[in-house]
């Protein structure tokens, strides 16, 4: 697919799906990686004497209620503060008038329309792909680009409809996540190590699947572990874990055929379901029914850094228990401590992952942060995103659209 680089944008609008959906603390910018990994493609954009016109989705908008706390108002000052130039934010996602205000700004100029979801209510027909949407967006401008990596696993009006209309490409953002993510599922140094944590095994199942013959080492925490832990039979006491019987079943088929390679934590630091000061250490053999695993052990850390020190490419994928409690913390705070340690080329992929990696003072200790949570997975998993395969099947093309 062509890249911002490869089209002539010269004297253009371009209409620039990003992905400004950021945590907000009281209506503000809690958390910027995202806005700042869309400046690069926004930058170009406005010095190639061009327009830039940005669209992005902010939470998910299901009633009149979420339009008024999902307004990108003050992410649109945001960004205008980081990138100390004017951006004008248009608080509408259709209007009569509106291309002819987007065109009343000169060439050069950054535009930001109101939250695309605001579409959603009530008629879903962002989400939906509409394509009534769709070529309405396309028409307030001249080439589509695709720079929202964390929101390329939707196949949604704004994030690959528009690329339908007229000439599309991806922008810097998604051009760089594309080819990190590539490297590791087509062959990265060996050995490769995958530590993966999270709450939910279900939604991690495929990634799992994929990844699992290409890896050397597979160290399971968090839920990912209990599940693991489950199906062999292990008291897991209260901690969450999978409860589909087919998921089980296909997870001790893992184990059974991936002996050699699937690490399991040997003991774990447990909370209680009745007391909420109540912090132990156990063997992950002795966990009491009242007992909920938080965190990995000690002789847990030490065996996973064992794998961590062999490894050459190490992807990390959520975090090693509920590390937001300094109860629960040490787990993921000693194997990031680990990894920034190791010589390996380490690829922090997914939201929990990557906030506890900046929370935790890890930021810029590692090869790779990837912005997307859904995305990364979905693109690890088969290494396929929706809304890119959409626009390779349905994108504009020049003699089909004269
Ligand atoms: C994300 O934060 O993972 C992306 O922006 C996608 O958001 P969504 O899950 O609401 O589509």
């Amino acid at each position: 697919m062509k890249t911002i680089e490869e089209l002539d944008i010269n004297g253009k609008t371009v209409i620039l799906r990003s992905d400004m959906n950021v945590p907000l603390k009281d209506g503000l910018v809690d958390d910027d990686s995202k806005i700042i990994k869309s400046i690069p493609t926004i930058k170009y954009i406005i010095s190639h004497n061009a327009r830039v016109v940005i669209l992005s989705h902010l939470g998910r908008v299901k009633g009149e209620e979420d339009k008024s706390k999902y307004s990108l108002q003050n992410v649109a000052k945001y960004l205008q503060d980081k990138m100390q130039t004017e951006v004008h934010f248009i608080p509408k996602t259709k209007d009569r008038d509106l291309q002819n205000e987007i065109k009343s700004y000169p060439l050069g100029s950054i535009i930001m329309l109101e939250n695309t979801r605001f579409e959603d209510f009530p008629n879903k027909l962002e989400s939906s792909n509409n394509e009534d949407l769709s070529k309405y967006w396309a028409s307030l401008g001249d080439v589509f680009c695709l720079d929202a990596f964390g929101s390329a696993h939707r196949a949604h009006a704004s994030t690959a409809g528009i690329g339908k209309y007229i000439p599309y490409c991806i922008g810097f953002l998604v051009k760089e996540e594309v080819e990190n993510l590539s490297y590791l599922i087509n062959g990265p140094k060996r050995p490769f190590t995958i530590l993966m944590g999270g709450a939910k095994i279900d939604d991690k199942l495929k990634l799992i699947e994929n990844l699992l013959p290409k890896c050397d080492y597979f160290l399971a925490t968090g839920g990912i572990a209990n599940s693991f832990l489950k199906a062999l039979g292990f008291p897991i006491g209260s901690s969450i874990a999978t409860e589909d019987f087919d998921i089980i079943f296909k997870i001790k088929n893992m184990i059974l055929e991936n002996k050699n390679k699937i690490l399991l934590p040997v003991d774990a630091t447990v909370g209680s379901t009745y007391d909420e000061n109540y912090v132990k250490s156990r063997p992950t053999a002795q966990i009491g029914t009242n007992e909920i695993m938080y965190d990995i052990g000690v002789k847990t850390i030490e065996k996973y850094k064992i794998a961590i020190d062999r490894s050459k490419t190490i992807f990390v994928n959520g975090t090693c228990g509920k590390y937001e409690d300094p109860k629960f913390s040490n787990g993921t705070l000693q194997c990031l401590t680990n990894l920034s340690l190791s010589s390996a080329d380490v690829y922090i992929g997914g939201g929990d992952a990557v906030s506890a990696t900046r929370k935790l003072g890890f930021e810029g200790k590692f090869k790779y942060l990837s912005s997307g949570g859904g995305a990364t997975l979905e693109f690890l998993g088969d290494g396929k995103l929706s809304a890119l395969e959409f626009l390779k099947e349905n994108g504009y093309n020049e003699s089909s659209n004269a």
